[in-house]
């Protein structure tokens, strides 16, 4: 059975979606840990009503983001995982954590990338004016949101959107995205090559349909 580390500074509902699609279809796999480096996610009182250990690894009182990083790592690797998942984790890593973890370290970014790295992604989807937005899954590579992409869902950017409106549509679409990859990568079915490449078995590629939402088109 896989271990699954999830990380979360907030909220917590793509890490609330994983926990429930594991458990609901069975995976082979046990969300080993919920680790947030803030106290007060909202995030962490659903995974100790689950029964999943939590920790927090407050980044206070850390000299510099290096030092940091090593605590963290330290207390992700005692779950011994084999898939860390960033469920909007607002800190920068270093090249170190990112390197320890490559290939088996994943994040959802809410833009369709390359576009829109960074915060406040949607909207600078309404300011770029763009018709399409969405959210990416990718393995984390030292580079900011530039890892290898291994699936993207596409909602459309309605004429009276605003940040919040556009959230939503686009969370709901994490919500679909985010457990699935999570799945591949707990069955071996993804995977990053030596080219930094993201790799899908056969049997999955074709479960990267685009996914249109909201009235209007
Ligand atoms: C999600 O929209 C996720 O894509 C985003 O934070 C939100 C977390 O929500 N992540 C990033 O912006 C990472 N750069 P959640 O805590 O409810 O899952």
């Amino acid at each position: 059975m896989k271990n699954i580390v999830i990380l979360i500074s907030g909220r917590g509902s793509n890490m609330q979606t994983i926990v429930q699609k594991c458990k609901a279809e069975k995976w082979d796999a046990r969300i080993s840990a919920v680790i947030s480096n803030r106290a007060d996610a909202a995030g962490l009182q659903f995974a100790q009503e689950q029964g999943i250990p939590t920790a927090v690894v407050s980044h206070k009182g850390y000299p510099d983001r290096e030092s940091y990083d090593q605590s963290l790592m330290a207390v992700i690797d005692s779950y011994r995982p084999d898939v860390v998942v960033l469920a909007g984790f607002m800190r920068i890593l270093t090249a170190g954590f990112v390197e320890h973890y490559m290939g088996r370290l994943l994040n959802i970014h809410p833009s369709l990338l390359p576009n829109f790295r960074g915060l406040h992604t949607h909207q600078q989807a309404i300011d770029a004016g763009v018709r399409i937005h969405g959210a990416t899954v990718h393995f984390v590579t030292p580079e900011l949101d530039g890892g290898p992409i291994i699936a993207q869902a596409v909602v459309p950017v309605m004429p009276d959107d605003d940040e919040d409106t556009l959230a939503d549509r686009v969370l709901e679409q994490e919500h679909r995205i985010y457990p699935r990859v999570v799945k591949w990568a707990v069955d071996g079915l993804v995977s990053m090559d030596d080219d930094g490449q993201a790799v899908l078995a056969p049997e999955v590629v074709g479960g990267l349909e685009f996914v249109l939402v909201g009235g209007g088109l």
